[in-house]
């Protein structure tokens, strides 16, 4: 299996480290070897349909910044989507930046792999967000796979639990903690009873939260979970702007205080129904098993029959989401012989 890699941060790189480690074992275990044949970062690509050195692709980008300085195969941009359809592989790793107001540059390359005839396997949320019912219906047209679970809870598999694991069930909607960064801000909040701007420095300080973190307070990277879920789980065909949405800039330490005095905590939580999409701060229980500290994510999804089910787990992270990747690389690799 070729594939072309496109965003060489911290989630491309721990693909790479992944599928550099694990190479037998997949191989052994599910009769395929995964190439990366071309990566693609910000400033140009390199290229080798043989199948590029993973450990020079690593070295390069750490010490010269980019890969378009991988020796003899590298190569200053030109754009990524020229670079995806230009080449050959059979699958596109899409992993440059969520972007919410235009969904690009994923948009695009999305749309390029699949008009010229690759898989993609995307962890970026902002195409999804934004025109995911379209995206579908492109990849069903030309019968190829858009697989997504990186999107939603990082290596925590909620997506593949409800479609896999509830077949037969009516998931009748979900609800759930679905961004780390928002939620160790609010455990902050209540634990040292910080204010909303000292409790973001903090998360900013130790990495959980970026230096412009618009998109987790604001609620968009629940709310782009939310239409995944949605479209995928539920069966709703919803976008971004079908979401309510309020972020977490306004809660005070006092309406955490007062929460807790009725057994409850303030969480950034994210609802789906048959009827309402809706991402805000809310009161929840402490005796519901969606109430988790700190940086986990747990999502409860409501069946016709079995009740509730809950999953939680580390919704972020370079490794977890590779692996959330190779899931789905291994899936595709079920069904078409690539
Ligand atoms: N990190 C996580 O834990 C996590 C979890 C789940 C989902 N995600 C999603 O995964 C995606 C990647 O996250 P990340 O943490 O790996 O981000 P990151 O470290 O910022 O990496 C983004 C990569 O995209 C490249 N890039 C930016 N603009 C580009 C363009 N126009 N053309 C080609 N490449 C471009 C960057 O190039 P340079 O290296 O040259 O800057 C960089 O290599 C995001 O959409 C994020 O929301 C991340």
């Amino acid at each position: 299996m070729r594939i072309i890699l496109v965003g060489f941060g911290t989630v491309g790189q721990s693909l790479a480290r992944i599928i550099q480690k694990d190479r037998e074992r997949i191989v052994d275990e599910y009769g395929f070897e995964p190439q990366i044949t071309t990566i693609v970062d910000s400033q140009g690509y390199c290229q080798d349909e043989n199948g590029l050195d993973l450990t020079v692709a690593l070295k390069v980008k750490e010490k010269l910044g980019t890969v378009a300085k991988y020796p003899g195969k590298g190569k200053q941009r030109p754009l990524a989507s020229r670079i995806i359809s230009n080449s050959e592989g059979e699958v596109v790793v899409e992993s440059t930046p969520s972007n919410f107001k235009d969904g690009e540059p994923g948009l695009s390359n999305i749309k390029q792999a699949l008009t010229t005839g690759k898989h993609v396997v995307t962890v970026n949320k902002g195409p999804l967000a934004l025109a995911m019912p379209a995206l579908l219906e492109l990849a069903d047209h030309k019968k190829l796979q858009l697989r997504f679970s990186g999107t939603v809870g990082g290596g925590t598999p909620f997506l593949s639990f409800a479609s896999k694991c509830l077949p037969g069930e009516k998931i009748l909607g979900a609800h759930g903690i679905l961004n780390g960064t928002t939620n160790y801000i609010l455990t902050r909040m209540e634990n040292s009873s910080l204010s909303f701007r000292a409790a973001l420095r903090e998360a900013q300080m130790k990495g959980y939260a970026e230096t412009d973190p618009a998109n987790d307070v604001q609620g968009f990277d629940t709310a782009a979970k939310i239409v995944i879920i949605a479209n995928c789980i539920i069966k709703r065909r919803l976008s971004l702007h079908d979401v309510e949405i309020t972020g977490i800039s306004k809660v005070t330490p006092q309406s955490i205080r007062i929460a807790k005095a009725s057994g409850a905590k303030i969480k950034l939580v994210g609802r789906i129904s048959k009827s309402k999409a809706t991402v805000k701060p809310e009161e929840i229980s402490t005796t519901d098993p969606v109430c988790v500290p700190d940086t986990l994510n747990a999502l409860t999804f409501s069946t016709e029959h079995a009740g509730n089910v809950t999953l939680v787990g580390q919704g972020a992270g370079g490794e977890q989401t590779g692996s959330a990747i190779l899931r789905d690389l291994v899936d595709i690799r079920g069904r078409y012989t690539i």
